[in-house]
């Protein structure tokens, strides 16, 4: 038994530096790593490169300044796994420059990225967290018959109070709740290859 076996992590920003040596050594521990990074092509080559070395992993496309991205890349890891057990806001650009050659606009996106983000992720973390917990609480006190296969079946409820009403953004694949686009991700060893 590993250390992270049955958990899933979302690590964003983790394609590259230091969030891919976050996400290569949970999946070594036993735990299933979900790369989230503006770079889907880089999640996803890292991803593969877990899925080589025998464990899971998800690639999802995610900016984390966007909420709606952020939304839906949470609303998705719950789709696939019902869970979320842990959440490194990684994701970070560097401007190092000296104040007074500091544009406003570079500070700006660097506070966009490093607190806006990580107020989205820790927020729809949370939230999907809490629902599922509550979930759990009716579904242990529902007949086993009368209990939905998958926790994370229940997820569309979660959206739908989340995105509230129907919602058009090609952009980011959001449609109706539990309409959503794949395109954007991509499934796990064990989903994939089975
Ligand atoms: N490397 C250092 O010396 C150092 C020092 C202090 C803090 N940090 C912080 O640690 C974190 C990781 O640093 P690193 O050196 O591995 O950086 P890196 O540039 O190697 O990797 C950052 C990753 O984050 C992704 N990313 C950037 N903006 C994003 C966004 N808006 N949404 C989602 N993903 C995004 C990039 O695509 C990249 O894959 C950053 O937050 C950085 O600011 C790094």
């Amino acid at each position: 038994m590993s250390r992270f076996d049955g958990k899933v992590a979302l690590v964003t920003g983790a394609a590259s530096g230091i969030g891919k040596q976050i996400v290569l050594r949970f999946a070594a521990d036993g735990g299933t790593p979900v790369i989230a990074d503006l770079n889907l092509d880089a999640a996803d080559a890292t991803a593969r490169e877990i899925r080589a070395k025998g464990s899971d992993a998800f690639a999802v496309a995610m900016n984390v300044a966007d909420e709606a991205m952020v939304e839906k890349g949470v609303a998705d890891i719950i789709e696939e796994y019902g869970q979320i057990d842990v959440l490194a806001s990684n994701a970070g650009i560097q401007i190092v420059k000296p104040v007074v050659d500091f544009p406003f606009s570079d500070w700006k996106r660097l506070l966009a990225i490093h607190l806006d983000g990580e107020f989205t992720t820790t927020d729809d973390v949370a939230d999907a967290v809490l629902f599922l917990c509550r979930r759990q609480n009716q579904r242990a006190h529902r007949p086993v018959a009368h209990r939905e296969p998958r926790l994370g079946h229940g997820i569309d409820r979660w959206r739908r109070r989340r995105f509230g009403a129907l919602r058009h953004d090609d952009e980011h694949g959001l449609r109706e709740p539990g309409r959503t686009r794949v395109a954007s991700r991509t499934r796990g060893r064990n989903a994939r290859d089975s």
